[in-house]
């Protein structure tokens, strides 16, 4: 009776260890863009659990990943470079970008034998250059069949990469891809289904809501909710959500750029202000670094919205709109209190003497707790096992003593 009920205990006690450290852990990504011309040896990989290789393109016409020259160069070594910092890193690739032509990927997920053209190329080349996954970057997906096709991709790609694995007895590739904010475009939505059963997880990307190229009001870009609007990261994570994806398969953005607009009246500088159009920059966007060098060169006073969850200072008539350290904590702590999967930065490069990568990873207290849990639950675990084996000891030797008893009765009798 006590063993069944040990034995009961341990068994609790040991799915509640499975349950705590199976999964993936906290993830802290960062995508480094060749674009950048930041060495990759310059990165800080000590404060990464993940770093992103961007971008490879595509061929318009064989559809397989097609990296010039240069980018070769930088791909081929990446991940040696990278683990000399930090040699627990993994490192991914990622495919497509911004500049990537829609066509191209429109094409590519269209056709069975183009698919696997792409699949089979960008398997090739993860291996070739030592990355241990893929990420898919494409941002222009827009109609109802571009998504469904996409979650054949998928579908496909998780395939080939298992069967790859198991020929090669590799672990496999891990498989990702940047998404949208929120799952439902105007034009169509994103597979779901597909993302949650054949995705690692998703990068998901909670930013450029305002540019002042075509928003003649100052703007939270980034912002992590707004009470007058759908447009956050808080409502687009909700939707995801709610539609079928689970929250340890997203992983929230952390923009290390912000964007400068002109306003129309230096007077009426706050957030939703009027405005004719970029500042500073020709776009108005400006990295991390740069925006920290402009308000120490103007001594501008940053300002803090809790409402939007937002930075922003004021210099003339130019209104700067961006995430600075506060904002990347409070955003951490989100991702953490809503069971995310961690956070990614665009980009790292952007960065201002790691003054942002330093407080995203410091944002621990969370995980901490977690990890305490974990070594609470291993060392009850443990003694309940001794506890376990003490017990079946016991019951054995009784049942030996009293067999032993039993026979030497019968001995006696005889
Ligand atoms: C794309 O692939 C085709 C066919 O393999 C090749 O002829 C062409 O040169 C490639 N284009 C680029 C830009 O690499
Ligand atoms: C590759 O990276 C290593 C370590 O950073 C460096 O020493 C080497 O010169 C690099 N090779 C090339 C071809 O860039
Ligand atoms: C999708 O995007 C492409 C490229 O940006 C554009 O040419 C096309 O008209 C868009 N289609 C829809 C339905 O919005
Ligand atoms: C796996 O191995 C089989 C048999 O050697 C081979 O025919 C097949 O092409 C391989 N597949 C992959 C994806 O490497
Ligand atoms: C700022 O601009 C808004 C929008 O045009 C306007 O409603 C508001 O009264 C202005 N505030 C100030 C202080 O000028
Ligand atoms: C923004 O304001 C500028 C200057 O007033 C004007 O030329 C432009 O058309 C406006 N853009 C939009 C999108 O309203
Ligand atoms: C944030 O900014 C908006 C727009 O100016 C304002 O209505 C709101 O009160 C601000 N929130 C805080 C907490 O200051």
């Amino acid at each position: 009776m006590v063993s069944k009920i040990i034995i009961v205990v341990f068994h609790i006690l040991l799915c509640l260890e499975f349950r705590l450290t199976k999964g993936q852990s906290w993830i802290k990504a960062g995508y480094w863009f060749s674009g950048s011309e930041f060495p990759v040896s310059n990165i800080n990989s000590a404060l990464f659990t993940h770093l992103i290789c961007a971008f490879a393109p595509v061929n318009s016409t064989s559809y397989q990943l097609s990296p010039s020259a240069s980018d070769e160069k930088h791909f081929s070594n990446f991940t040696n470079t990278v683990k000399q910092k930090n040699p627990s890193v993994t490192t991914l690739l990622s495919i497509g970008g911004g500049n990537e032509r829609y066509s191209t990927f429109s094409s590519m997920v269209s056709s069975s034998s183009y698919r696997k053209s792409f699949i089979d190329s960008s398997i090739k080349l993860a291996r070739l250059y030592g990355f241990q996954g893929l990420d898919l970057c494409w941002v222009s997906a827009n109609t109802s069949t571009d998504m469904s096709n996409m979650g054949v991709l998928f579908q496909e790609w998780k395939g080939a990469i298992d069967l790859e694995s198991r020929n090669s007895s590799r672990t496999p590739l891990i498989l990702t891809a940047a998404v949208q904010y929120s799952p439902n475009l105007d034009s169509a939505s994103f597979p779901i289904d597909s993302i949650q059963q054949y995705l690692n997880w998703v990068h998901l990307m909670a930013y450029d809501f305002y540019m002042p190229t075509w928003s003649n009001f100052t703007g939270a870009q980034a912002a992590l909710y707004d009470p007058s609007s759908t447009t956050n990261a808080d409502y687009g994570i909700g939707t995801w959500i709610n539609g079928g994806l689970s929250a340890d398969k997203i992983v929230l953005s952390l923009p290390f750029y912000g964007y400068a607009w002109t306003l129309v009246n230096p007077a009426n500088n706050s957030i939703g202000a009027p405005a004719t159009g970029p500042a500073i920059t020709e776009e108005g966007d400006m990295s991390f670094k740069e925006i920290k060098d402009y308000i120490s060169r103007y001594g501008a006073k940053v300002m803090y919205n809790a409402t939007y969850v937002v930075n922003y200072c004021s210099i003339g008539t130019s209104w700067i709109g961006f995430d600075d350290v506060e904002v990347v904590k409070i955003k951490v702590s989100y991702a953490k209190e809503r069971n995310l999967l961690g956070y990614f930065v665009w980009q790292v490069p952007y960065d201002d003497n790691w003054l942002l990568s330093q407080a995203a990873a410091g944002q621990e207290d969370n995980k901490n707790g977690q990890n305490n849990r974990r070594v609470l639950v291993i060392i009850l675990t443990t003694t309940a096992a001794v506890i376990l084996l003490l017990g079946i000891l016991i019951y054995y030797c009784c049942i030996r003593f009293k067999m032993l008893k039993s026979s030497k009765g019968k001995l006696f009798l005889l």
